[in-house]
């Protein structure tokens, strides 16, 4: 989703005349899009704005303009001001179809002379002699405005994201997301439905919607509670001419109805491929995570799903380490794991945020354990995926090329119908075609095979 968000931010540049550089030393603005889902995130986004406040200094005290955007932003606000005195703007997440309307004003203001002021040579800045905007502010419409893409580079894109609604209305115990995202605002059907138009105009093949519980489109509050809303956006989508592929990411257990999963078998587009997060197998620790589902219905979702689509892949969030996962709960988890099949996972060590409810109890798991419990299950995902890459060997597979794969002349990579990558031998004008690819090997990433 921040991608996707990053993708909106880079979009309003070029609709102002910018150009989007490869190259950080040569930016006049630079975006920080951040993340607040784990202690670790949050570092690397202080750690990349303080290198980008630092390129100021060896190249040219004014540039580039340094903005913090996204989840970090909303939640700390002023606070990273008072830890980067020098950054120059921190917009919230209800801001992000304006971050190129702020930094370019903050930017011609700083061209003109107007910035943070001067300071005696080797004084330090700080919060009161920091110039900094802040504007973490809300605004419940700016789920309408995240609709803007680039332009397809002179090869083709073959796949795009569409961000459906903002927000979450779930209040899972560990997560943050509800308080920095706000809560669930869905986009109007038809903004979307001309949206997905627009990109397959312009060649696009393969449309992933974006949600945080992409599932509950359409039912953001009490008096909109249709439970079709999801389905009939993927039905409106699959309609559309051009569009070969649909995906979507993330649903929740609690609305993965019947009709969603009936959807796989009636929808030719709808890709056999689901992420569907799990994040335990205990039913004491879902309970605590107030996630509202039991292990034994997850499981049924996914034997339900296997039982229309059999070759379907399905991949998973867990956490491990919540406080008081016992042992036995542990297990429960790696069963789950187990009689799930998953073939992908982002496993994820507890990390506690302020402001959550499960951060007020202690952090009781110790670090070792938590390290033990994911290499655990770590060890269980490569062989369940290495099972599930060997069966592709041999076969052939319609595969949607993207781009040129990052390693080897003339190889190119794609993905196949249940989201593996594939990696193959094509030319240029291939990008954004469907192939049939004949896999002859496997690593633990990737298949490896040629255009038949
Ligand atoms: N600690 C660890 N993992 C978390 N996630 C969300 N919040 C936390 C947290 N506090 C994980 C969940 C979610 C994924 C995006 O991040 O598994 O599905
Ligand atoms: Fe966070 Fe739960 Fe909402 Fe997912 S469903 S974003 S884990 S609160």
């Amino acid at each position: 989703m921040n991608d996707r968000d990053s993708e909106d931010i880079a979009a309003q540049f070029i609709e102002r005349g910018w150009e989007i550089t490869e190259d950080e030393t040569q930016a006049d603005v630079a975006v920080v899009n951040t993340c607040a889902v784990r202690e670790q995130a949050e570092l690397k986004a202080i750690g990349k704005l303080g290198h980008l406040i630092w390129l100021r200094k060896p190249i040219d005290a004014d540039f580039p303009i340094v903005g913090a955007v996204g989840c970090m932003a909303q939640n700390r606000g002023a606070d990273l001001v008072k830890l980067m005195p020098d950054i120059d703007f921190v917009a919230g997440t209800r801001q992000t179809h304006r971050i190129a309307e702020i930094a370019i004003d903050i930017f011609n203001k700083r061209k003109a002379g107007i910035g943070h002021p001067k300071l005696p040579k080797g004084a330090k800045r700080t919060p009161k002699t920091s110039a900094a905007a802040v504007d973490i502010s809300d605004n419940l419409q700016s789920h309408l405005y995240i609709n803007k893409h680039l332009p397809a580079p002179s090869s083709k894109r073959a796949c795009a994201f569409i961000s459906i609604m903002q927000g979450c209305q779930m209040n899972c115990s560990y997560c943050i997301v509800p308080k920095v995202r706000g809560k669930q605002r869905s986009r109007p059907l038809e903004d979307i439905v001309s949206e997905a138009k627009r990109l397959a105009d312009s060649g696009v093949k393969e449309i992933t919607l974006l949600g945080q519980v992409v599932n509950a489109f359409g039912r953001d509050s009490e008096n909109a509670k249709d439970p079709a809303a999801f389905t009939r956006l993927l039905r409106a989508i699959n309609d559309i001419d051009g569009i070969e592929r649909i995906r979507f990411t993330s649903p929740h257990p609690s609305y993965f109805g019947d009709d969603l999963i009936n959807a796989y078998a009636e929808l030719p587009k709808l890709c056999e491929y689901v992420h569907l997060p799990m994040q335990s197998g205990s039913d004491t620790i879902l309970k605590a995570m107030r996630r509202p589902y039991k292990i034994s219905s997850f499981l049924k979702i996914i034997d339900k799903l296997r039982d229309r689509k059999p070759n379907i892949s399905i991949s998973t969030d867990v956490i491990v380490g919540y406080p008081n996962e016992t042992d036995t709960d542990f297990e429960q988890t790696r069963q789950a794991f187990k009689t799930a099949g998953f073939d992908m996972a982002f496993i994820f060590k507890y990390s506690p945020r302020m402001g959550t409810e499960s951060a007020r109890l202690p952090d009781s798991v110790p670090e070792e354990v938590k390290e033990m419990r994911n290499q655990i299950l770590l060890g269980d995902l490569a062989e369940q995926s290495m099972r599930y890459h060997d069966k592709f060997i041999g076969t052939t597979q319609e595969v949607l090329v993207e781009s040129a794969a990052k390693r080897g002349e003339n190889l190119f990579m794609g993905r196949t119908r249940t989201h593996r990558k594939a990696i193959f031998r094509a030319s240029p004008d291939d990008i954004a075609k469907l192939v049939n690819v004949k896999i002859n090997s496997i690593t633990v990433t990737a298949l490896e095979g040629e255009i038949v």
